[in-house]
């Protein structure tokens, strides 16, 4: 790509966002992270200590960062969330899957269920472009 195309893509990705956000684009910080917070943060997050044993991100996704979330686990790098492409996104199709299914998240019998108002969310979020915002969460 010359410089001339590339601000040519940039200037495009920034109309988008402005037109998303005079409808009512999801904010991720006030709206996908409390989300993942509260659904899948018990599982992936950076490594730590908890009662005296490390856990390490499970599949080696972690979801507590943009950068990270964008960098997707061991199975899917890259595509964890695919912005403007909910459908090959990992981190919805998983949310997506029946509990039963092995592939859920969470894993069967190892969480609350995301509800379809809040795959509608996220489905929104990635469509729109998978802005963080200002957000950067932790490196
Ligand atoms: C109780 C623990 C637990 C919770 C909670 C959990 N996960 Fe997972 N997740 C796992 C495990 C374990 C794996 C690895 C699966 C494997 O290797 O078979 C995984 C793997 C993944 C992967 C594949 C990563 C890759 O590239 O390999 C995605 C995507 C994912 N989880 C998304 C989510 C989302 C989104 C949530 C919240 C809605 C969530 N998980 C909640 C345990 C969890």
């Amino acid at each position: 790509m010359n410089t001339k195309h590339i601000l040519a893509v940039i200037a495009a990705a920034l109309a988008v966002n402005t037109a998303s956000a005079q409808d009512g684009a999801v904010d991720f910080e006030k709206q996908i992270l409390p989300i993942l917070k509260e659904k899948c943060f018990k599982c992936h997050v950076k490594e730590h200590e908890e009662d005296g044993k490390l856990k390490k991100p499970k599949g080696g996704l972690r979801l507590d960062g943009a950068a990270v979330i964008m960098k997707g686990g061991k199975e899917y790098p890259d595509e964890n969330v695919v912005a403007g492409k909910p459908d090959a996104s990992w981190l919805l199709k998983t949310m997506a899957l029946p509990e039963s299914d092995e592939y859920a998240m969470p894993p069967e019998g190892k969480g609350d269920r995301v509800t379809a108002e809040e795959q509608a969310l996220v489905k929104k979020w990635i469509e729109a472009g998978a802005s963080f915002g200002a957000w950067k969460g932790e490196e």
